[in-house]
């Protein structure tokens, strides 16, 4: 089974991606977490490469950039785990590209669909966790996280969190959007709500898409 995590930066994907991982293992199953981008030696280098605040990139190369990732961590790792019956949990996936580089930057969502199937290689999640947060909740979560004060100096943000709030409004957008179009794939959580709350309302969705049965292998394995 394939689960991915989704939300603007700030959201709290990690800590539901512990949450869920723990509860998973604990209940037998064999689980893989990884976050995008990143996850093989070359994909560890390309995030790099995206997130260092002093790179200029344009919208179009940061695209292939995240999708050469995606393509590298879906054949050299995902693939395989599926294939060894894993439950293989993803820290954004696709939907990122969308929401950012479709929304928040204004590409053609055409042109993304295709490069997104292509970097994908037509794998889809079984389902979606959509961690809701406005751009402000989560702006404040984060500095308070990295205990920036307020008062912040751009240079401790990563090229990504530089793109300013408006940025994050369309990106946010994109992903109200996205839950609206895949009812049965994306589940909707508030993420103001307290971690724990959120967790449990994971697993019980989880647990009815499963029908109360044991988490299976990946549908979305094909
Ligand atoms: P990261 O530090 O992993 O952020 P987070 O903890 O919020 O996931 O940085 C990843 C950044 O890259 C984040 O700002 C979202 C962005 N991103 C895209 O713009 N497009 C993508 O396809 C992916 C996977 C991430």
């Amino acid at each position: 089974m394939l689960i991915t995590f989704e939300g603007i930066d700030g959201a709290g994907k990690s800590t539901q991606v512990k949450k869920l991982r723990k509860a998973l293992t604990e209940s037998g199953r064999e689980v893989l977490t990884i976050r995008e981008p990143g996850g093989t030696d070359v994909a560890e280098k390309i995030r790099e490469i995206l997130l260092e605040s002093k790179n200029e990139i344009t919208p179009v190369g940061e695209l292939l950039l995240f999708s050469a990732s995606r393509a590298e961590l879906v054949q050299q790792v995902i693939r395989p785990a599926l294939a060894a019956k894993k439950v293989v949990i993803v820290d954004r996936f696709h939907d990122s590209t969308t929401a950012y580089q479709g929304y928040g930057r204004g590409l053609d969502r055409e042109m993304l669909q295709r490069i997104n199937d292509i970097a994908t290689f037509g794998l889809k999640p079984d389902r979606t966790f959509f961690l809701d947060l406005s751009p402000e909740d989560a702006l404040i979560r984060k500095f308070s996280e990295k205990s920036i004060p307020l008062a912040f100096e751009e240079s401790e943000l990563d090229r990504m969190e530089r793109s300013g709030l408006d940025f994050y409004r369309r990106v946010r957008n994109g992903y109200l959007e996205l839950a609206k179009r895949e009812k049965t794939r994306f589940v909707m959580l508030d993420a103001s709500e307290p971690p724990e709350r959120i967790h449990r309302k994971i697993w019980q969705k989880l647990m009815a898409a499963c029908n109360g049965e044991p988490v299976p292998e990946s549908r979305a394995h094909r």
